[in-house]
């Protein structure tokens, strides 16, 4: 017997118990229906990696190992359901990092086998594109993603537009031949002297900017819709040193050993923002033309640099120029969360879908191949 909860879930609701560790955040979330968040407890990394301006897989692994047992507790406390309950339990089994993947894994087969649930794996980029599924508690009506469309996944390790037109296929339309998106904000970040993690750092500087005049590159590609983010790096880092020069600040390793020689904040504003402007206007340029080259019916944003307000903004404002509705997932579900292996896990489950003891992690896990 299911207990029941103020959510009311219906007997029909298959209730999913996710997991994802795939990189610096330990995620655990109870999801019914595929879509309804009944709880989402995420244990953030940032600060233990701040001080090496990076993750270190080592130390990531440990931290999943430290927190992972707490996170469930506290899920399972919010969802207001117990193990009994569950009907089947999800993992994120790649991409990521090898060692945080298989704390997750191992604690979800040992999660599976000890309760007698299913296991079933589910593939992080899947699980970033499902986000856009989600529904808080009191949102039931929320609109829900219509088929065909196509999807634009940036985060800090992937870039790429997909079109869906159906649940879990997906064909590749594009995808960055170097650097993420997510890296290169990174990148510019700690060029600029912003803390970590760069993106929400970049784009909060950014929105200080009185100017708007900083132009950067944007690689076209012609007309495919791969992305390319090295040369922007490139040239950012030139202009970057061009206006430490003009502020009389030391650049190159000079500037490495000289911390405190910082950029004033009007120029890191302005070169911030034209950055984030170069970015999101690739980005955007080609998502628009692949909804409309794909004849799609909607779009969907989903990934870390998808909590982007700049990204987000521009996007709706020309899709729905073009009457297309655009599903956004809020931004705490744009960055790695348990809930998203929910709902990608939850469709898996409904398709019979069942991963065996055997499960491993794959580090580079693809999604779609062209
Ligand atoms: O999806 P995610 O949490 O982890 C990966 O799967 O990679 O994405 C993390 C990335 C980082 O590069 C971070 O800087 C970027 O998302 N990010 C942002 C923002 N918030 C997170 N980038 C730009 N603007 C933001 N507001
Ligand atoms: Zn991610």
């Amino acid at each position: 017997m299911r207990s029941m909860t103020t959510l009311d879930i219906r007997r029909s609701d298959s209730i999913i118990l996710a997991v994802e560790s795939s990189c610096d955040e330990t995620g655990i979330a109870v999801i019914a229906g595929g879509r309804r968040i009944l709880s989402n407890v995420v244990a953030s990394q940032t600060a233990l990696h701040a001080a090496s301006g990076g993750i270190v897989p080592e130390v990531a692994a440990r931290a999943h190992l430290r927190w992972i047992v707490p996170v469930l507790d506290q899920a399972l406390a919010d969802s207001g359901v117990t193990v009994d309950d569950v009907d089947g339990v999800a993992v994120t089994h790649g991409p990521g990092l090898a060692g945080s993947l298989l704390v997750g894994i191992n604690f979800a087969k040992t999660m599976a086998w000890v309760h007698d649930k299913p296991l079933i794996g589910v593939n992080h980029l899947e699980g970033h594109l499902y986000a856009a599924w989600l529904s808080d508690p009191g949102e039931d009506d929320r609109p829900e993603p219509v088929f065909p469309l196509v999807a634009l996944i940036v985060s800090g390790g992937h870039t790429f537009l997909v079109e869906m037109r159906d649940h879990l296929t997906y064909r590749l339309l594009g995808q960055t031949v170097d650097d993420a998106a997510g890296e290169a904000f990174d990148k510019v970040g700690r060029l600029l002297g912003l803390s970590y993690p760069g993106g929400p750092a970049v784009a909060r500087a950014a929105e200080a900017a009185r100017r708007h005049d900083a132009a950067f590159p944007r690689a076209w590609l012609g007309e495919t819709y791969d992305f390319s983010f090295s040369g922007l790096k490139t040239a950012a880092r030139r202009t970057i040193d061009d206006a430490r020069v003009d502020e009389g600040l030391p650049t190159g390793k000079a500037a490495a050993s000289e911390p405190d020689a910082r950029l004033s904040d009007g120029a890191v504003a302005e070169l911030s923002w034209g950055f984030q402007d170069a970015v999101v206007d690739v980005l955007v340029t080609k998502t628009i033309r692949a909804a409309e080259e794909t004849g799609a019916r909607s779009i969907v944003l989903g990934g870390g640099v998808a909590a982007n307000g700049a990204l987000r903004a521009r996007l709706a404002g020309e899709a729905e120029a073009r009457g297309l509705p655009l599903i956004v997932p809020r931004p705490a579900l744009c960055t790695d969360n348990g809930a998203m292996i929910g709902a990608a896990g939850a469709r898996r489950f409904a398709a019979g879908e069942r991963a065996d003891l055997a499960l491993d992690a794959s580090p580079s896990l693809p999604l779609a191949r062209r």
